[in-house]
């Protein structure tokens, strides 16, 4: 394949790949999983994911992506080819596609909670409201099929309009706006909470740990996590690492990536639970974290009404570059396998997961607790596909970990990594023995867990 994309600039990837990682797993997913499972014993277990199975998994995804130059489907097949190995291998890029499909379905309904509170926050709506109030109206959202069809429309649409202008127009203009403004608002929150909030709280609440206080879901959720917020094994990475300069450092990159996915995280959970503690709210809130306890606690402070604006925007900004990744890889595919034009290629990716999406928006009403499928499933349709990708990004990181450190030629890997001898012989250590088994692991500890 000759004349391929490349990002304009030796640091696009790295952008590229924040933007995709930096998103709702940051600011609304990793703070109320802690809620939920009690604060430090979670982020340890993350932390540990992230390092031993999150960079050297991410490093072999990117360099999957760079060495074939193709969508993650076509490079899998591409590679297995080239390397004479096992067919299998190609369920990488299909595993990654289907997930990438799951994820922006229901990512794209949760973003569109943070335009009706976007909204709100602006119009002042909410600045009068005591705790009931706020909550109330929550419901009230959830309850509306049409208002959230309508906000998941309006969200999916645009990230659709931004991957459809192409990879140079679209991508990269929107990120290069997006990701500085991002990081200002981040560093305002922050401080606004420090001044409004109890910072002091909030740091011994997420830094004392108990490891027996996480429970076999906890430790499946962590893992989960730190795949979800890494935004690997679903392709993301590998279509934007197709794009990569040759001459950048993947191990340098990854790690850069890491740190910075992982510092916003830490600076979300320490602005929100300061905020929460302060106002003296509740934190086991679930789902509903930022969109119930949040507002509340900006209803109460100075100057909240704007703050909590800017806050929703953030959310939104840091949503949209993480979902136009998830429609790159799939669309790219549709371009290469059937000669589709990017804008037919995205409208088919971006159709298939609204619809999708319809089900997320009716697990919090039609199909709610009490209606058939809940019953049935024991959990809503929502609950179920976050499941199913817990299940599926684990799955496929593994099955890259295993195809870059056993089937892959490992000369041509180092050529391809371009770091130290040192390094390398890390990394490869990581992605064939450690990686591999702490996957295992965590699969064989939440297997009495799925089968109830
Ligand atoms: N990493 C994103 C987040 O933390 O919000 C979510 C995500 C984006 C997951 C893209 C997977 C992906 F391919
Ligand atoms: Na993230």
């Amino acid at each position: 394949m000759s004349g391929h994309n490349v990002w304009t600039h030796n640091g696009t990837f790295l952008l590229a790949a924040v933007g995709s990682a930096v998103g709702l797993g940051n600011l609304w997913r990793f703070p109320y999983l802690i809620g939920e499972n009690g604060g430090g014993a979670f982020i340890l277990v993350y932390a540990l994911t992230i390092f031993a199975v999150g960079i050297p998994i991410l490093i072999a995804e990117t360099m999957l992506g760079r060495t074939s130059r193709r969508s993650p489907i076509m490079g899998m097949r591409h590679l297995t080819k080239t390397h004479r190995t096992f067919r299998v291998w190609e369920s990488i890029g299909w595993l990654g596609a289907a997930a990438a499909f799951l994820i922006l379905s229901f990512y794209s309904v949760i973003a569109g909670w943070a335009i009706h509170y976007t909204w709100l926050m602006f119009t002042g709506s909410l600045l009068e409201a005591d705790a009931q109030a706020i909550s109330e109206g929550f419901t009230t959202l959830l309850a509306s099929p049409a208002l959230m069809t309508l906000y998941h429309t309006l969200f999916i649409g645009c990230s659709g309009i931004v991957v459809g202008m192409g990879i140079h127009k679209g991508i990269e203009s929107g990120l290069r706006i997006m990701m500085p403004a991002l990081f200002a608002i981040l560093l305002a929150v922050l401080v606004y909470s420090v001044i409004n909030g109890d910072i002091a709280a909030a740091a011994s609440f997420l830094f004392t740990f108990n490891v027996a206080d996480l429970s076999v879901e906890g430790w499946l959720q962590a893992m989960g996590q730190s795949f979800f917020t890494l935004s690997l094994g679903m392709g993301a990475i590998m279509a934007y690492g197709a794009y990569m300069t040759s001459e950048t450092s993947l191990t340098r990159t990854a790690i850069a990536i890491a740190f910075i996915d992982t510092a916003v995280a830490m600076v979300a959970g320490l602005a929100i639970f300061a905020l929460v503690f302060g106002a003296g709210l509740d934190i086991a809130q679930g789902p509903g974290l930022m969109f119930v306890t949040l507002p509340l606690a900006f209803a109460e402070m100075p100057m909240g009404a704007l703050i909590g604006g800017v806050f929703f925007i953030l959310v939104l900004g840091a949503a949209l570059s993480s979902s136009i990744s998830l429609i790159e890889p799939v669309a790219a595919y549709l371009v290469e396998r059937f000669d589709m034009t990017r804008p037919q290629a995205v409208a088919v990716m971006v159709i298939a997961a609204w619809a999708m999406g319809l089900l997320t928006v009716i697990s919090f009403n039609i199909w709610a607790e009490g209606s058939i499928f809940h019953i049935l499933f024991e959990r809503s349709a929502f609950e179920l596909i976050e499941l199913l990708t817990n299940v599926f990004m684990p799955l496929g990181g593994l099955m890259i970990a295993l195809f870059a450190g056993w089937a892959l030629t490992q000369t041509e890997v180092k050529k391809e990594l371009g770091t130290s001898a040192t390094w390398f012989v890390t990394w490869r250590f990581l992605v064939r023995f450690v990686s591999p088994a702490a996957v295992a692991f965590v699969f064989l500890r939440t297997l009495p867990y799925v089968e109830g």
